[in-house]
């Protein structure tokens, strides 16, 4: 086998957990004695260009982890029927919600913010530490800097933007999700999308964008086209908080805002 799908698809996965913020590597889908030799071949490479010696002993260990389950697709799945249809009953009964560990662990539901009557339905990923002391979503750095791309093609939380998350209670030291508590969560969402009906959808960062695209693809690969959500323009994005850890992805999401416009607006 060429080493070279290996680490492309290597390479692809690296990307995808930087744009989530991992502070770790995990490796998957990958034995770990091959993966072993690619890096130990790659640093060979490496020191050949800079011209210097090989480190005597092994690599360092490395560890294994199950592939972990692909986040699920909504599309197509009925909402529970025993949720409320109408936007303030909703709202009231996720407030209790019990469907998952997380609700252990929160200071309170993270719902909604702006109004359900705005044309853009912004879904983020799940609320982070000032989120969950504020019950409002994308209210840290994160959501200060969506609130500027959203300025730059002219729309507000205030005025014209519904904003929610995929999750609505924080997880634990913000790790990513688990995919039963996406699961276990998804239905509020579904409801929230039904009730709200925006004209558009934006959907920020992978979790967001692989739920309600049904496609487990990176980001980078996903963005710069126009998808349906059951009938609604989809249109999505990088996750604020992966721009501002690295302002590589700063041009493509504004090329993305300009899209959402574009679409929400077409001239
Ligand atoms: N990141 C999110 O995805 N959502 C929030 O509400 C805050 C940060």
């Amino acid at each position: 086998m060429s080493d070279r799908p290996v680490l492309s698809d290597l390479a692809r996965f690296l990307r995808q957990r930087e744009e989530l913020g991992a502070g770790s590597l995990v490796f998957v889908s990958l034995p770990r004695d091959d993966l072993a030799r690619l890096l130990r071949e790659g640093r060979a490479r490496g020191r050949a260009a800079q011209g210097s010696p090989a480190p005597a002993g092994d690599p360092p260990a490395l560890r294994s982890v199950p592939t972990p389950p692909t986040v699920p697709s909504i599309q197509g799945a009925a909402a529970p029927s025993e949720l409320p249809s109408e936007h303030e009953p909703l709202r009231e009964l996720a407030l209790g919600c019990v469907r998952c560990p997380l609700s252990e662990g929160r200071t309170q539901v993270v719902f909604h913010d702006g109004s359900p009557d705005a044309r853009l339905m912004v879904v983020g990923e799940a609320p982070g530490a000032n989120e969950d002391a504020s019950g409002v979503p994308f209210v840290g750095a994160a959501g200060k800097y969506l609130d500027l791309l959203m300025a730059s093609v002219g729309l507000s939380r205030r005025e014209s933007v519904y904003i929610c998350n995929v999750i609505k209670c924080r997880p634990p030291g913000n790790r990513n999700p688990k995919p039963d508590e996406i699961a276990a969560c998804s239905g509020w969402l579904k409801r929230q999308i039904e009730v709200v009906n925006p004209e558009v959808i934006l959907a920020v960062g992978t979790f967001s964008a692989q739920l309600l695209t049904g496609k487990d693809i990176a980001l980078g690969r996903l963005r710069g086209e126009i998808y349906s959500y059951e009938g609604t323009p989809l249109v999505v994005t990088y996750h604020p908080a992966a721009l501002l850890r690295n302002s590589r992805w700063t041009r493509p999401s504004w090329e993305d805002f300009q899209l959402l416009r574009r679409v929400m607006d077409p001239t």
